[in-house]
């Protein structure tokens, strides 16, 4: 229902709350036990670590971190120090707080362009060449950056097509990307072929990490075979890593790393003919709140490496568990060797968008994907006592399946928001 009409009178904040707790009562609780959709929790504990310190700085003004809120700059440079050091960055490496990972890309995309005016100069419109699964991120980027999106067509092995990635590689070519993990199939791109690629070619390498870059180092820490796709690897110039999303900060906040602190003159504007004064900023966005930055330095101080190994491994044993059961079920099969803990699954001979169906009608909420039509499972916490219950639930609902008992209530796939 619209209703766009500005209130002429004012109203009690009991009043509003109410309005806001009965239109709240329809949404999907973010942590439900059995809503298997992305969601990041990881204990009671710590997300009132996470709130309190959001609280703590929700109004302060994170733009002006630099001067009038020094804590909050510290915070910064703390979160990024962290970071670089986690990800092998080598010494000289630099980073700076965005608002998420889609800002992340922008911005690497950006310094990218502006790097390759000097360094790699191009006659036509500047390409970036991204694997078949790259976040949309890249073709908003494009979009909004004028260079043009070259896409591969497939994911041969659920990874990058490094062949195609090769041969696409043209004089307007700048930078090469690969995702640690993406999004779809979860399994880690071929980091280090694509990175030779750009090293053939004087490009400029970005990986994506914005879901692994704070869990694959853990995860490889727990023994988990994680292929390199850090600074590790010779010629990644960027990453994009969430702190909103694996780092367990609150929503808002994500990193921008470079290996080299020199790039930052790409990536920063300034602008100094303005009656205010300077005006100089690393990201797209001019005011935010502390709060998103403060979540994180606050989360990564009370979880420290021990507290992180802690929940990844006890996450990892749920997500072993769900697939150790689905592909015991006849008919299902994994997609690829997922790296973090989101996984999908698809049916051989039957309709997995009926499964889908089926599970939704028995409370589970989770997400279809496409190429092939699959269910994708995103674990937390909150499911470490429902695995049972997901797989007692799920056999039954392929057995009706099977029988002609249940079909997709639709066939769409939609990712909008
Ligand atoms: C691999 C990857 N990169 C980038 C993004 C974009 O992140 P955000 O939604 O924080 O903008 C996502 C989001 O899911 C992602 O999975």
């Amino acid at each position: 229902m619209r209703n766009s009409r500005f209130p002429p009178l004012s109203k009690s904040w009991e009043d509003v709350e109410s309005e806001m707790k009965a239109a709240h009562r329809d949404d999907m609780p973010w942590c439900d036990a059995r809503n298997l959709k992305p969601a990041y929790f990881a204990g009671e504990d710590l997300l009132a670590v996470a709130n309190n310190a959001y609280n703590m700085y929700l109004a302060e003004n994170a733009i002006f971190s630099r001067t009038a809120y020094p804590s909050l700059g510290q915070y910064e440079n703390d979160v990024v120090d962290m970071m670089l050091a986690l990800l092998s960055a080598p010494e000289g490496a630099a980073g700076s707080v965005s608002g998420g990972g889609t800002e992340s890309i922008i911005m690497s995309v950006k310094t990218a362009r502006e790097w390759a005016r000097e360094n790699r100069p191009t006659a036509g419109t500047p390409e970036i060449i991204v694997p078949h699964t790259a976040h949309p991120a890249f073709d908003k980027a494009g979009h909004m950056l004028g260079l043009k999106v070259v896409r591969m067509a497939k994911s041969p092995g659920w990874r990058a097509d490094v062949a195609a990635m090769a041969a696409a590689v043209g004089d307007n070519t700048i930078m090469i990307m690969g995702s640690a993990p993406p999004y779809p199939y979860g399994e880690t791109d071929p980091i280090e072929d694509i990175a030779a690629i750009a090293r053939a070619h004087g490009l400029w390498m970005h990986v994506d990490g914005c879901i692994g870059g704070c869990i694959l180092p853990f995860m490889r820490r727990l023994g988990e075979p994680v292929p390199e796709f850090d600074f590790a690897v010779p010629g990644v110039m960027s990453m994009s890593v969430d702190l909103h999303k694996f780092g367990y900060a609150n929503k808002g906040i994500s990193l921008v790393l470079l290996h080299d602190k020199a790039l930052e003159a790409h990536q920063h504007t300034s602008f100094g003919d303005w009656p205010a004064g300077v005006y100089s900023t690393a990201n797209i966005t001019g005011s935010r709140s502390g709060g998103p930055l403060a979540s994180a330095w606050a989360v990564m101080n009370y979880l420290g490496e021990e507290g992180y190994l802690r929940i990844f491994s006890a996450q990892r044993d749920i997500k072993r568990r769900l697939m150790a059961g689905v592909e015991e079920i006849d008919g299902l099969e994994i997609i690829a060797r997922p790296h973090a803990l989101h996984f999908y699954f698809t049916a051989r001979d039957f309709d997995i968008f009926a499964v889908e169906t089926g599970m939704a009608a028995k409370g589970w909420s989770a997400t279809r994907a496409e190429q092939p039509d699959s269910i994708m499972l995103w674990v937390n916490m909150s499911h470490q006592e429902e695995v049972e219950n997901y797989l007692r639930d799920l056999r039954a609902v392929v057995a009706d399946v099977r029988a002609g008992r249940i079909e997709a209530a639709t066939d769409s796939v939609v990712y909008v928001t």
